[in-house]
């Protein structure tokens, strides 16, 4: 499974790879960091999901590559901004220092408000590909949602305002949903509604990225204790330093892997409900249960 997701994820650093901006111009100093950012390696795991649950819903076409670049661009530039000193204050990330560590504080914010940006001038390239395909316009919405003040961004709003306090369970669901989950909810959730799955179709997807992405949380929670900075190419033990509640601290290791285990299972499930297969998809779902980076 490992080998094959490093091929899968080399075919799409050659999609990603396609829309970067040229570094050229007065501006390139940012351009550099943008693209430093999201070459600097990483899993590739929302593009991945994207394109197999296209695939799912027998999506064939091209326009789904806009969409896997954006993803990833969108991902890149939170965890640009997670790892900035304001934030989660990190020196590493995918293995290499991190995009403020490496340009400067001011280049690591541009940076990630440019990748933000570039993300959505990317996104929009899939007119030019089906001009008619009215669920681009939708796919853009969700990508917007899904980044924002409802999703991601307001899941690290959360995440930030917790560091020192104790947040209870419900709590600490309602962060790793947003933060986590949110992103992953659009990668699949775009791949099904571009393929042309129906109404249901995708609210079971969405249902299935959002156990996916707790159990994604919980597991990076846990690596964050037991693995090691070489293994995961980012710091362990950031969330101790910066005083974060974690699943971890809640019910302890034990439970958690149970749990990752238990979320892993009931979104493959929910998969599995539809009449459609991709065995890929669902080996990888079952994988990053227990995946060690
Ligand atoms: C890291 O995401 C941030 C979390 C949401 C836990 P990944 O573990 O997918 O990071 P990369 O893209 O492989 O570097
Ligand atoms: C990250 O949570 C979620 C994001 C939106 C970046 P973490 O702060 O735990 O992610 P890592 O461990 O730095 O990758
Ligand atoms: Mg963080
Ligand atoms: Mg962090
Ligand atoms: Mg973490």
């Amino acid at each position: 499974m490992e080998q094959e997701m490093a091929r899968r994820a080399g075919q799409i650093d050659e999609v990603v790879k396609k829309y970067l901006p040229p570094e050229e111009g007065f501006q390139r100093t940012v351009i550099e960091a943008m693209n430093y950012s999201v070459l600097a390696g990483g899993k590739r795991l929302r593009p991945m999901l994207m394109q197999e649950t296209y695939r799912l819903f027998g999506g064939k076409s091209r326009v789904i590559e806009p969409f896997m670049a954006a993803i990833e661009m969108i991902h890149t530039y939170s965890l640009v901004h997670d790892d900035l000193p304001a934030m989660d204050n990190d020196e590493y990330r995918r293995g290499k220092k991190t995009t403020h560590a490496a340009y400067g504080e001011a280049m690591g914010i541009l940076a990630g408000d440019g990748l933000l940006n570039y993300a959505f001038e990317t996104a929009v390239l899939a007119f030019e590909i089906e001009p008619e395909n009215k669920n681009i316009a939708r796919a853009l919405k969700i990508l917007a949602e899904k980044a924002g003040i409802y999703g991601m961004i307001g899941g690290q709003t959360a995440d930030v305002n917790s560091c020192g306090r104790a947040l209870d369970e419900e709590q600490l669901l309602f962060i790793y949903r947003l933060k986590t989950g949110a992103l992953l909810e659009a990668s699949m959730l775009i791949g099904a509604l571009l393929a042309g799955a129906t109404k249901n179709e995708q609210r079971l997807v969405e249902g299935a990225a959002q156990d996916l992405g707790m159990a994604f949380q919980i597991q990076d929670d846990i690596l964050d204790v037991t693995s090691s900075t070489e293994v995961l190419g980012k710091p362990v033990g950031s969330d101790e330093k910066n005083q974060k509640t974690t699943y971890v601290m809640l019910k302890g290791l034990e439970q958690s892997r149970a749990d990752v285990e238990m979320l892993s299972k009931q979104a493959v499930r929910r998969l599995e409900s539809l009449v459609v297969k991709n065995e890929f998809l669902v080996q990888l779902m079952l994988f990053l249960s227990h995946r060690e980076k």
